[in-house]
């Protein structure tokens, strides 16, 4: 099938929704824009995604792992930038009100434009081009002035009296860990270089949420910051590059629906800052970011909170601040590549199906058990005691005796299960069953005994 489906986006959001992967937040009450729901699949795929990831960096020997809260003091978003410099430019269609990203707007027309200008650069260029931009829902050409609308989402969690501020749910969850980088440390087990990776919620204020699981306000991120030696930044920033992009294969993910961008305009503090990008049905856009830091998070830290920061080699006797190697991933995003790359139509026995071609290490479910025929007691008893087996082995296996053969074999590939196991009569008699593969839509005879093997 061709991906460049301009339907595939509606497609995958349908399938999505049909067979339990996502549905739309608060659905029931007309939606509630940013959020979405998982349901039983997308837990599964969501789950298996996420494992994937921390093995990688567990992989590293020196990859420390935390959980740390959603809230913390303000003060930690006082000291990380977050409270005055992290915001998107906002503008207002003042015809039919609708909220636009004026950066996405001049982008559309080739100008480009971004969230890190400041909001007199961007009211400058947007003004340059007022005359070719127009609102994408009424078509007037009416905006309001451009406005830098911070993202941060604000709580009255523990606010009782007057003078008690709001405080901030997290917009990242770095912060979690750079604020735990002393706690780490002092447990002894990791020296520099080591780094900490973390997988949590995130909210942000974003103007307009939009294409799914790309641009949510409640989302999941998949962070690690890596602490090194001043000297050794560049030689490990290229390491963890390398690193996080083989990453990908691993999950199963196409190599030319890969590439790398680099970003254009560097925060001040920022020594490099790399995207990797992905084809979405939309086109190219951010899937991960690999940020070489400097010191400027963890002086940051020090001078708001009075904690010395600062890290002492035993070895070559010196002390320095340690530079930080990001790389941050939205675990949301990694689930609309994962959909997107799975998505495939093609025809199966004169037939057209619809099929999630997943890697089996990511796919929710590993194998699906059927008895040939449901009202047949030893082929149920039988094809139960199979399901138990590869169930104990595997855990992701799914039993189901509902429809023909046909039907069952559409839901699985509708959910991207690789396996299919029918237990028949020969079965009761040679302790065979028939294996089909997913993909090629092959099936052969196998023995029991070697299911285990064939579906690793
Ligand atoms: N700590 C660095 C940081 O948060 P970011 O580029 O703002 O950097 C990192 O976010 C990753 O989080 C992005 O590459 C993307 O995968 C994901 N992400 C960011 N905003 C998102 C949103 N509104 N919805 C879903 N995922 C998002």
């Amino acid at each position: 099938m061709s991906k460049k489906d301009p339907d595939l986006m509606e497609k995958i959001v349908s399938l999505c929704k049909r067979r339990g992967f996502v549905y739309p937040g608060s659905e029931i009450y007309g939606g509630f824009a940013g959020t979405y729901d998982y349901g039983h699949y997308g837990v599964l795929l969501k789950d298996h995604l996420k494992d994937a990831w921390i093995r990688s960096m567990r992989d590293q020997d020196n990859i420390a792992l935390i959980d740390s809260s959603i809230f913390s003091s303000r003060q930690v978003w006082e000291a990380s930038g977050h409270v005055s410099g992290f915001s998107d430019p906002l503008v207002i269609c003042k015809s039919c009100h609708t909220r636009h990203r004026a950066d996405h707007l001049l982008e559309a027309i080739g100008v480009q434009a971004d969230e890190k200008m400041s909001e007199k650069k961007l009211n400058e260029i947007f003004d340059a081009h007022r005359k070719e931009l127009k609102c994408s829902v009424c078509g007037k050409k009416d905006f309001g002035t451009v406005q830098a609308k911070n993202l941060m989402a604000t709580s009255t969690l523990g606010k009782f009296e007057e003078g008690d501020q709001d405080l901030f749910l997290r917009a990242e969850t770095a912060q979690g860990i750079y604020i735990n980088y002393k706690n780490i440390l002092d447990t002894g087990i990791f020296s520099i270089p080591f780094g900490i990776a973390q997988v949590g919620k995130v909210f942000r204020n974003e103007i307009s949420p939009r294409q799914f699981l790309f641009r949510m306000r409640e989302f999941e991120q998949m962070e690690m910051q890596y602490f090194v030696n001043p000297k050794d930044a560049s030689i490990e920033y290229e390491r963890w590059k390398n690193q996080r992009m083989s990453y990908y294969e691993t999950i199963g993910i196409k190599k030319d629906k890969l590439r790398w961008k680099q970003h254009e305009n560097l925060v001040f503090y920022a020594k490099d800052a790399w995207d990797i990008q992905y084809e979405y049905p939309f086109g190219w856009n951010e899937l991960e970011g690999l940020h070489n830091r400097g010191d400027y998070d963890l002086t940051q830290h020090q001078k708001f909170s009075g904690v010395d920061m600062s890290y002492f080699d035993e070895e070559t006797k010196e002390r320095f601040i340690p530079h930080v190697i990001e790389a941050s991933v939205g675990l949301d995003r990694t689930m609309l590549m994962v959909l997107s790359d799975a998505y495939d139509e093609d025809e199966m026995n004169g037939q057209k199906r619809v099929v999630l071609r997943f890697a089996k290490n990511i796919a929710p479910i590993r194998a699906g058990v059927f008895p040939l025929l449901r009202n047949k007691s030893q082929l149920v008893e039988k094809a139960r005691e199979v399901y138990r087996e590869l169930k104990k082995e595997f855990g992701n296996i799914i039993f189901d005796n509902n429809g023909n053969i046909g039907k069952r074999y559409r839901r699985q590939d509708e959910i991207g299960t690789p396996f299919c196991i029918t237990i028949d009569f020969d079965t009761l008699t040679d302790d065979t069953v028939t294996l089909r593969d997913r993909d090629t839509g092959e099936q052969k005879r196998i023995k029991v005994a070697d299911l285990k093997e064939a579906i690793v």
